[in-house]
């Protein structure tokens, strides 16, 4: 497939000449789309296995359990594309003891969470922003409401020229478009979220990922806010009801083929190869949220049958048992906090569940110890390690 997909404009930066790229808007034309057996097979299946998902969560009893786990895991796997050293562990031990983060990679996941949780408030509010560069924008500024985040305009569309790898514009892999042209190229995006279209909503997402990307709109997290629009896109076309879906996980594991693909659609007009990597991915994660939600219901069941089954368990500790989910890594103080129930009671609850080895001790600190979920977060935190 040779189709281009845009023009290149002269501009300099920063006393150097590049050629800045400027796509054209969506869809791709000349030639349109081209659906071969094999994408749309691909096509077919993302969708079954999306459907299957949506099924699973409506089924779930305990639905708020997964959505607390999985945009956690999402948010963790999103920073770490770009090299982000915060783990699964490090963002729920932060959750756990109600410190600040000191270390910048965890607050950049705490504020991805904001960003997201957000985001997904005002589209499911009737009085909420649709999706737009507002709305965008607008969990930008919570995005990178941190240390590091705070010198790149916050909240705002950028008014300076960037590059996308290399150390300088003139060695850059390529060059967005200038800021002058944003507000144009911006609303033809926003007018390819709402316009009518023939094409099937997960296609358009797909491509509107890699606008997103191409566009590159703001001076930094743009690859985490381009990753959090497709779950919202997602549930704007009725596709998924709740954050549910991690694909940062396939595209953290395919990073190389993920910058390639992205690359090949603006060097080449290679869109189908990308929107089958893209369908492909979410077939894959699509269904790999199913199996870890039915493998975190059975440890859960499992591990209140062990602890039912005790003799020595007390009320606490089996209120205490039904919160763990999500608040899988725990302190005595917390219990307290949470139960509102004694110390002693706290402590003893705690005890009983370290016999019964459902809880762990996360390290050998005195004071304050955490204790952690074991089999829960073992399971939740495959992929998300370093
Ligand atoms: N060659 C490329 N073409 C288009 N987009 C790319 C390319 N390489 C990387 N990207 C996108 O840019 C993102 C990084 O941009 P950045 O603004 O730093 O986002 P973040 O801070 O969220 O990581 C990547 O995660 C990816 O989505
Ligand atoms: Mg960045």
């Amino acid at each position: 497939m040779n189709r281009s997909t845009g023009t290149y404009e002269r501009t300099s930066v920063a006393g150097e000449e590049v050629k800045a790229f400027i796509p054209f808007a969506l869809p791709p034309s000349d030639p349109p789309l081209s659906f071969d057996g094999h994408l749309k097979a691909l096509l077919a299946t993302a969708e079954e296995r999306l459907r299957i998902l949506e099924i699973a969560g409506e089924m779930i009893p305990s639905i708020d359990w997964f959505v607390y786990a999985f945009v956690r895991k999402e948010a963790v796997l999103s920073a770490q594309i770009e090299g982000t050293q915060a783990t699964l562990m490090d963002l729920l031990e932060i959750e756990a003891t109600g410190e600040l983060p000191e270390n910048a990679d965890v607050e950049e996941v705490c504020t991805y969470i904001d960003a997201l949780k957000y985001a997904w408030d005002e589209i499911e509010e009737e009085s909420g922003l649709p999706i737009s560069m507002r709305l965008l924008s607008e969990a930008h500024r919570r995005l990178l409401e941190s240390a590091a985040g705070s010198s790149k305009r916050p909240g705002e569309v950028r008014r300076s020229q960037n590059w996308i790898g290399g150390t300088r514009p003139g060695n850059a892999v390529f060059v967005p478009p200038p800021p002058h042209m944003l507000p144009s190229l911006l609303s033809d995006f926003e007018r390819a979220i709402h316009d009518e279209s023939n094409l099937p909503s997960l296609v358009r997402i797909g491509l509107l990922h890699v606008q997103f990307e191409t566009l590159h709109p703001y001076l930094d997290g743009n690859g985490r806010l381009g990753r959090l629009l497709i779950g919202l896109l997602l549930n704007h076309w009725g596709m998924v009801s709740r954050p549910l879906l991690y694909l940062s996980l396939y595209l953290k594991t395919n990073r190389q083929e993920y910058y390639r693909r992205l690359d090949a659609v603006r060097t080449e007009g290679d869109w189908e190869g990308w929107l089958a990597f893209f369908l492909e991915g979410v077939a894959t994660v699509a269904e790999a949220a199913v199996e870890t939600a039915r493998s975190l219901h059975g440890i859960v069941r499992q591990n209140r049958e062990r602890l039912i089954h005790r003799g020595d368990a007390t009320v606490i500790s089996l209120r205490l048992f039904e919160v763990l989910p999500e608040k899988p890594i725990i302190t005595v103080s917390r219990v307290v906090g949470l139960l509102s129930c004694s110390r002693p009671a706290a402590a003893k609850a705690i005890r009983v569940m370290l016999d019964a080895r459902i809880l762990v001790p996360l390290d050998e600190r005195k004071k304050d110890r955490l204790f952690i979920f074991s089999d829960y977060l073992e399971e939740l935190r495959e992929g998300t390690e370093l």
